[in-house]
């Protein structure tokens, strides 16, 4: 058992060691002198529920959870929020002192937060949302919590599209529809927000092929994708003088509702977190 004032907690993943999550973490347990740690641990698929209950018997707070734990994550707990069960998926365990255990996917509020701060309210707007998995999921969570009037998901397999709207539709305000990619042409024009939440554009993937020259002037892009920042489909954006988010303020207000639950302090997305995160991604 951990004994001392200094709270644990950690980062569960197999590889880890590509997470941000250390370094975030740290930059706020330094900025906000809070006495604690999180500390990433390479756990293979099989392991995952053995060392879970290993971790909260050695006094952890809690983990964040990474590929490819996030199901089992969910699975495992005993009690989960929201933006979990709509995503079946969760990327935080917070180890209650009754030895309960709560799930919660905070990548939804990442994105949610990361929209707020840049666009507002989406409240009447029309949104294309790229890809139908597991990140789809919480990002129609989001987009539905901040007003979007519609919803157009397209993806690859448009069949995946179309079933995702179906199981979302009685969780989310928005009118979710759903298409194929090859109807881009046709969807582009009607965007004023559009949102890759595929994992096409990530290092090592190859990016989406879509011509931003048939989205409107004014619109908005954001991808998930932080890796690498300034991903094909970002600079294309940018390159036609369209609004750019980076995935950077998504990861941000994804962690602060982790650092709260694990550190018992609020912390703040700061452009001087920004700055830190930026040196950790090129380094
Ligand atoms: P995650 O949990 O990160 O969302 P996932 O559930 O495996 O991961 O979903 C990946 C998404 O990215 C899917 O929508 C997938 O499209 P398909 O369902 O058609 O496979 C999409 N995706 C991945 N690579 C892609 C690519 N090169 N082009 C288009 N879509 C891609």
């Amino acid at each position: 058992m951990l004994t001392g004032a200094g709270k644990i907690a950690g980062v569960v993943g197999w590889p880890v060691g590509h997470s941000l999550s250390p370094s975030l973490h740290g930059y706020w347990l330094e900025e906000l002198q809070v006495d604690g740690a999180l500390i990433p641990l390479a756990v293979p698929r099989e392991d995952f529920a053995r060392v879970i209950a290993a971790l909260q018997r050695a006094g952890f707070a809690g983990v964040n959870v990474t590929v490819p734990h996030k199901e089992a994550a969910f699975a495992l707990a005993h009690s989960c929020d929201a933006a979990a069960e709509a995503a079946g998926a969760a990327n935080l365990l917070v180890f209650r002192p009754d030895g309960r255990i709560e799930a919660r996917n905070t990548d939804m509020i990442g994105l949610r937060e990361s929209l707020r701060e840049t666009m507002g309210s989406l409240n009447g707007k029309t949104v294309l949302l790229l890809g139908a998995g597991g990140a789809a999921r919480g990002a129609l969570l989001a987009l539905g919590e901040l007003g979007a009037a519609k919803v157009q998901i397209l993806n690859r397999h448009a069949d995946k599209a179309r079933a995702l709207a179906r199981a979302l539709q009685p969780m989310v305000k928005s009118e979710l529809l759903a298409a194929g990619l090859d109807d881009w042409a046709r969807l582009a024009p009607g965007a004023e927000l559009i949102v890759n939440s595929t994992s096409a554009g990530m290092k090592g993937h190859a990016p989406l092929r879509l011509d931003l020259g048939l989205a409107r002037k004014t619109a908005t892009v954001l991808d998930i994708v932080y890796n690498p920042l300034q991903t094909e489909l970002l600079k294309q954006a940018k390159a036609r003088g369209l609004n750019a988010i980076d995935g950077l303020g998504m990861l941000m207000h994804q962690a602060a509702p982790s650092f709260e639950a694990f550190f018992g302090v609020k912390p703040a997305v700061t452009p001087g977190l920004r700055a830190h995160l930026e040196k950790a991604l090129y380094a």
